[in-house]
């Protein structure tokens, strides 16, 4: 026998082996083929023995596609026990590990400090009320004693429809439309969206939320606000909320105030959401304007009553930190996972 034709057997090896194996239906199959081939007294080890009888510079080259041999076959009968036997298909789907757990959405912090504004003043007595976010001027400016003309109507950047028809600027007109449904006494929050022709920035955005507060009864003061929103804000940043409120004007309650609560992501010494002063401005509030009353049909002479705005946004800013509005309304479910 030559070197020539072991070099042959050996490739004739490698092709019978390829076809008996793609024969192999079983385990015992398998095991067949492998006594044949691999086994000590197999096809390969017989090769083996004849490398003695050829001449050592030819031996070189026969020894080295041997032992490639060898490795094919070897390693081809490892792959098929893998596929044949269970503990194949188990390592490919181990049934015993826990399922991955599906994706769950949740609350948008806007949704999630609403729900907790309303909660609190739904427990402090007041209901809620609802009003309509296209609105017409009468509504939005004209009742809550604004006329045409009154600057108040360009402080508020307003978002026409038509002449008439307007985006609702503030929450204040579903003060009106609760008093001309029902005759005092009335405790309603208002909660929704609002719009105005502002550009975009780190504390603006034309579109927001609040949540108007409307308290009238006999004998209603100053002192019920502040009582009311003190209690507020301690319910919703814990015990150690301070509240101030500053002199302002509104042309539907008089007098007018903006309140602030203090800064307790830097507790007073100042920093980028209050603007160094200790405070964040939540938004205005005052005693309800006789004027108005008398728009709605209620005696001014026999009831009092106050009103606030509050700013959703702005709540939830102080309450998770969050230095930039804008990051509410775009979607980054990277901003959104952490609440
Ligand atoms: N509507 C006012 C605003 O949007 C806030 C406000 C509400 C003021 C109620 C007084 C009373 O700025």
């Amino acid at each position: 026998m030559t070197d020539h034709s072991l070099l042959q057997r050996i490739q004739k090896t490698q092709e019978d082996f390829q076809f008996k194996l793609n024969k192999v239906r079983s385990t015992d199959d398998l095991e067949a083929v492998r006594i044949a081939y691999a086994g000590r007294k197999g096809i390969v080890s017989d090769l083996f023995n004849q490398l003695g009888s050829i001449s050592p510079a030819e031996r070189k080259e026969a020894g080295k596609s041997l032992n490639a041999l060898k490795q094919t076959i070897t390693e081809a009968i490892q792959e098929s026990e893998k596929k044949l036997t269970s503990k194949g298909v188990q390592q490919k789907y181990d049934l015993t590990l826990p399922g991955e757990p599906g994706f769950t959405g949740r609350l948008h912090p806007l949704t999630y400090v609403l729900r907790e504004i309303k909660s609190c003043f739904y427990n402090m007595g007041f209901s809620i009320a609802q009003g309509p976010e296209v609105e017409t001027e009468y509504y939005n400016f004209e009742a809550l004693n604004i006329p045409k003309g009154h600057p108040a109507r360009d402080m508020q950047d307003t978002l026409f429809i038509d002449d008439d028809i307007v985006l609702r600027t503030h929450t204040s007109p579903v003060q009106i439309h609760v008093m001309e449904n029902q005759p005092p006494p009335v405790r309603i929050i208002a909660p929704g969206r609002c719009y105005r022709r502002d550009t975009p920035d780190a504390s603006h955005s034309p579109f927001f939320h609040q949540v108007e507060g409307l308290c009238v009864d006999e004998g209603v003061g100053f002192a019920d606000l502040k009582g009311i929103i003190l209690t507020f804000a301690k319910r919703m940043f814990g015990s150690d909320m301070k509240i101030r409120f500053r002199p302002s004007f509104f042309p539907f309650t008089e007098p007018s105030a903006e309140y602030d609560f203090s800064c307790l992501i830097c507790r007073g010494r100042g920093c980028r959401v209050c603007k160094g002063t200790g405070w964040v401005e939540i938004s205005g509030a005052g005693m309800v304007n006789p004027a108005v009353f008398q728009y709605v049909g209620y005696d001014p002479e026999k009831y009092t009553g106050y009103a606030f705005g509050m700013g959703v946004e702005r709540i939830a800013m102080l309450l998770y930190e969050i230095p930039d509005i804008r990051l509410f309304y775009e979607n980054d479910i990277r901003f959104l996972n952490q609440f």
